[in-house]
């Protein structure tokens, strides 16, 4: 048999339960038209354009310097853990025991696969919103478990209502996951539909995942951080809070996240996680540490800047006819609609990318709910963004001529 074929005949069944990324697909595309010159807006990736604070690099310097350069425990290194429960009972108000109930992650994204490793069996179903981030439902299918796509729509602000959540659960349902601030549409879930979803949970005896990842990147008046279900009574025993450094400190290139969750819950996770990554780099997490017990200032000088170009992307996009977008509250993504263009997501994603240089994902990547609209990562700079807005109008009032 030719090499060729082996993965083809030898890959397991697993492979046909998920698609490559399409975000990534785009990522590619983009490198061969900037290596023909192509001055490209930068709209297709949620990876900040700041630089990891000074402070973070200094201190993981230092520990790689101190010789901190073989395994860390399991859980993560003891000063990480301590400022890790610290933030969280910052965030949700309860107290968290760093020794039990926090593990240090490659990732956002390794929480995610972890947990649904941990908790979901063949055949199980699991809640998540339509549109998401794509990875849930790809981390749900690796896990064997069935993916129940609620619909969310732009008039709702793209919210997880917990009465459509209601009519879709039967007794195979196991997992209710919770993106808010939420990717692709920047929604912010409010208290009241958080104690909703948490009502649900505890009805039905099920488990919540809780993305927080962008929780400090909120525009909302209630607070500093979006609203956590990890807050609501009755619910920290049965969340799992996933964050990370990616986007609040720019570290996404360091791979550096978290889970919390009870005890018990924290033990299941750790079983996989022992077979995952076993641990994160040990001087890196010396890093992190310092990042979120330190000085907050790079957090804030981010959150002010990512204000601000929400303000020139919302204000845009509002100005262009035939285009539509409910007010991201949180994140840094805007998700415009643009059906009116009378051209699938991906068709406008394409002609925006082939024409005009506009790097931005077709809405259909996150889920069929996403179809109609184009996910804008306002995550570069403020400058690109005012050119993109303008680019953008033109792109688009040539598109109703075609
Ligand atoms: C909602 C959400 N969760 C998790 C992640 C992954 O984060 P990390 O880089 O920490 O794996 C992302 C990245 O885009 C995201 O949008």
């Amino acid at each position: 048999m030719a090499d060729s074929k082996i993965a083809e005949t030898l890959g397991s069944a697993r492979l046909d339960t998920v698609p490559f990324s399409g975000i990534r697909k785009v990522f590619d595309a983009v490198r061969v038209l900037e290596e023909q010159g192509r001055d490209v807006i930068h709209w297709q990736i949620g990876r900040t354009d700041f630089d990891t604070p000074d402070h973070i690099k200094a201190a993981a310097m230092e520990s790689m310097k101190r010789g901190d350069v073989h395994y860390a425990p399991n859980r993560g290194v003891p000063a990480l853990r301590k400022a890790i429960a610290a933030r969280t009972t910052m965030d949700t108000g309860i107290d968290v025991a760093e020794d039990t109930q926090v593990i240090v992650m490659a990732g956002a994204n390794e929480g995610v696969l972890v947990s649904t490793m941990a908790f979901v069996n063949p055949g199980d179903e699991v809640i998540i919103p339509n549109p998401n981030w794509h990875h849930y439902k790809s981390c749900v299918s690796l896990a064997g478990g069935v993916p129940v796509e609620i619909e969310t729509r732009e008039e709702e602000n793209f919210s997880l209502l917990a009465e459509r959540v209601a009519e879709k659960i039967t007794p195979r349902t196991k997992m209710i996951c919770v993106t808010s601030p939420g990717n692709p549409t920047g929604c912010v879930e409010s208290k009241e539909n958080l104690e909703a979803l948490a009502k649900l949970a505890i009805k039905h005896n099920l488990v919540v995942v809780s993305d927080e990842i962008y929780n400090r990147i909120y525009f909302g008046t209630d607070g500093e951080v979006a609203p956590s279900i990890y807050a609501i009574p009755g619910m920290a025993e049965r969340t799992i809070i996933i964050n990370g450094f990616s986007k609040a400190y720019s570290m996404d290139g360091w791979r550096l996240g978290w889970t919390v969750a009870s005890p018990e819950m924290t033990m299941n996770l750790l079983k996989i996680r022992q077979y995952t990554t076993v641990c994160v780099n040990t001087f890196i997490q010396h890093g992190a540490a310092a990042g979120l017990s330190g000085d907050q200032s790079a957090v804030d000088e981010r959150v002010d800047a990512f204000r601000e170009r929400r303000k020139i992307i919302v204000e845009g996009l509002r100005a262009i006819p035939g285009v539509t977008v409910a007010e991201p509250l949180g994140a840094f993504y805007a998700f415009p609609n643009i059906s009116a263009f009378g051209k699938s997501s991906q068709e406008t994603a394409s002609y925006l990318l082939q024409e005009h240089a506009i790097a931005t994902v077709a809405g259909s990547v996150f889920g069929s709910g996403g179809e109609g609209h184009l996910r804008i990562a306002y995550s570069c700079s403020t400058e690109e963004c005012e050119r993109g807005v303008e680019r953008l109008a033109h792109a688009l009032k040539q598109l109703k001529k075609l």
